[in-house]
């Protein structure tokens, strides 16, 4: 999380820097700062809130800088612990987590040090000045080893003009060349169209000073071999829509038709054909929207294949001393391919002996880089922090491979539908879940309730609503409701139901009807014209006939939108909710 960069160049800082800031906003915007180098030493501005704030500092002259956006972990999201921190000189910025913060920073106090902020990062700042002899590269490394967690850190020091020292453990630092100007940013976005780009490695440093040198961990210059990335790294704009997160609903069908296509080429290669033959059992592995598509791809998985699997929450998986038995497949499901809580259960899924294969949308991404094979989905760069075509997208990957599995296995399986045309169906007839929003606007909460793959998508669609309208709703099992949850509806509580199974179809609408008889306004997301009538509902979107299994990929769009709709009525932002970041890259 967090986002940082720097520049030192030929040119004025400030400006790169900011503009390098907005493009890192995905990684979370409590609070952004700079920190210039001009004649007179190095100058700081930071802001509580967006990058915006620091248009004021945008005429700051001097060319060489570094700045950030934040995500708070320790400390409030306040302008006082806002970076660049600054300590003696010593001025620096910080992505990831210093776990050991606490007792440094008591170290540093037992010697008489004062601190400004409540961060983990403040101590960087202290543990590098106290190293520095007249280099600031040598003083970083000595900082460095002192640290336990995460970081990527860019550093200055007044008495070194011009210079900025990188280094990196545990959070992604990527550094580039554009003629004479050096730029520094935690992701590629920021450096959008510039020309030759280096991934830091694990423990490496580099040093900016003119040119670039790489560094290894014991300070041994190393040669670096330039990063390809993919060219869909292209900075995004909002095309004509409101909100990011209205233009990428639009690009589901196209999402889907790619990652089709992809998944086509990418599963016919042997090796992963020879893998899936051998497959007995599946964990698929995610956070969040990530998660949620793996339990649809379960559910499927066991109806279709007859192969046991597992969908497991990542954040959980790593300290449940997870169960990993032979031939079993680990399936990676991220949108970022940097959520530092499924790389880790990746991680551990690999050690225990399972194969990985990671199901990304970033080509460059950590996870891919360590899976044994990658299932890419196309859904383009998803900018809004509420994943959409990202969900639509992984869920068309992850039935392909459960199609390849069957076929490996020798199961019997009717080849998949494309159902890009029926997404793109799905997206009009959704536009009338607008006329909703009166029951969600000032409910005190929301209820999305199915049965099957109904439930997965149900559970995403609460996620979305209350992720981007801060309306507190629950994904439930519909037979489940009268065990406890009944009790929550109200006169006008709104209740989706979604029904798409024709086998589970009349046990779903037994619930629908004990929530109508409580007072609740129900509403429908069905492929049955016969259910869309009764008299318990009082609207519902009618989806193209679709079968229950895959039909999540479909009965999400309107939930999408009703979450959208919800937020823009309740005046927040769909595309940049408080507390929350794109990418989770941190514990
Ligand atoms: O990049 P990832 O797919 O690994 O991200 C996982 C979750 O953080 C993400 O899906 C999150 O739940 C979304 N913001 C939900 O809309």
């Amino acid at each position: 999380m967090c986002g940082i960069v720097g520049y030192t160049g030929k040119g004025n800082a400030a400006p790169a820097l900011i503009d390098g800031l907005y493009r890192l906003e995905y990684r979370g915007y409590d609070s952004a700062g700079i920190a210039v180098e001009g004649e007179n030493g190095i100058q700081i501005v930071k802001r509580a809130g967006r990058v915006k704030g620091l248009e004021c500092a945008r005429g700051l002259e001097g060319h060489a800088g570094i700045g950030h956006t934040r995500w708070a972990t320790h400390g409030a999201p306040t302008e006082r612990n806002a970076h660049p921190h600054a300590y003696h000189g010593i001025v620096l910025v910080h992505n990831g987590i210093i776990e050991n913060a606490y007792t440094l920073r008591e170290g540093c106090l037992a010697r008489g040090e004062t601190f400004v902020s409540d961060t983990d990062s403040e101590v960087i700042a202290h543990l590098i000045a106290a190293e520095y002899r007249g280099n600031l590269l040598e003083a970083v490394r000595a900082g460095c080893e002192k640290l336990k967690g995460s970081y990527a850190l860019a550093v200055m020091c007044e008495k070194e003009r011009g210079k900025i020292v990188c280094a990196r453990k545990r959070s992604p630092l990527i550094v580039a060349r554009s003629g004479e100007n050096l730029l520094v940013a935690s992701d590629l976005p920021a450096l959008a169209g510039e020309a030759e780009a280096y991934a830091l490695g694990e423990g490496e440093f580099a040093l900016l000073d003119g040119d670039i040198t790489f560094y290894d961990a014991s300070l041994s210059p190393i040669q670096k071999v330039r990063t390809e990335f993919d060219a869909s790294t292209e900075l995004a704009d909002r095309g004509g829509y409101p909100h990011f997160m209205r233009k990428e609903m639009a690009e589901i069908p196209a999402a889907m038709r790619r990652t089709r296509e992809e998944a086509e080429k990418t599963l016919s290669l042997s090796p992963l054909y020879e893998v899936l033959c051998q497959t007995e059992y599946i964990q698929i592995l995610g956070c969040g929207t990530a998660y949620h598509a793996g339990l649809c791809a379960k559910t499927f998985l066991e109806a279709t294949c007859r192969l046991p699997s597992e969908a497991c929450v990542a954040s959980e998986y790593r300290y449940r001393d997870p169960i990993v038995p032979s031939n079993t497949l680990a399936v990676a499901v991220s949108q970022s391919g940097e959520t530092a809580d499924t790389i880790a259960a990746a991680e551990l899924a690999k050690e225990r002996g399972a194969r990985l294969v990671a199901v990304t949308n970033s080509p460059d991404s950590s996870l891919n880089r360590m899976a044994d094979f990658v299932l890419p989905t196309r859904a383009g760069r998803e900018v809004a922090v509420a994943a959409t075509k990202s969900f639509n997208a992984q869920l068309v990957a992850l039935y392909h491979l459960s199609e390849a599995l069957a076929r490996a296995k020798g199961k019997p399986f009717s080849p998949l539908p494309d159902l890009s045309a029926a997404a793109e169906e799905t997206l009009l007839r959704s536009e009338r879940v607008e006329n909703w929003i009166k029951s969600f606007q000032n409910a005190r909460t929301a209820l999305f309730i199915g049965r099957g793959a109904d439930f997965c998508a149900a559970l995403e669609g609460s996620l979305k609503l209350k992720e981007i309208s801060y309306l507190p709703s629950e994904g439930y099992p519909a037979g489940e409701l009268k065990h406890g949850t009944l009790a929550l509806i109200e006169d006008g509580t709104p209740v989706v139901a979604v029904l798409t199974c024709a086998r589970l179809a009349e046990k779903t609408m037994n619930a629908v009807h004990e929530a109508y008889a409580r007072g609740a306004h129900v509403f429908l997301v069905t492929t049955f014209l016969e259910y869309a009538g009764r008299e318990a509902v009082r609207d519902a979107v009618l989806l193209p006939p679709c079968d229950g299994l895959l039909s999540p990929v479909l009965s999400v769009i309107p939930l999408q939108m009703l979450a959208y709709f919800v937020s823009v009525a309740r005046g927040a932002d769909p595309d940049k909710p408080r507390n929350l970041a794109k990418s989770v890259t941190v514990e």
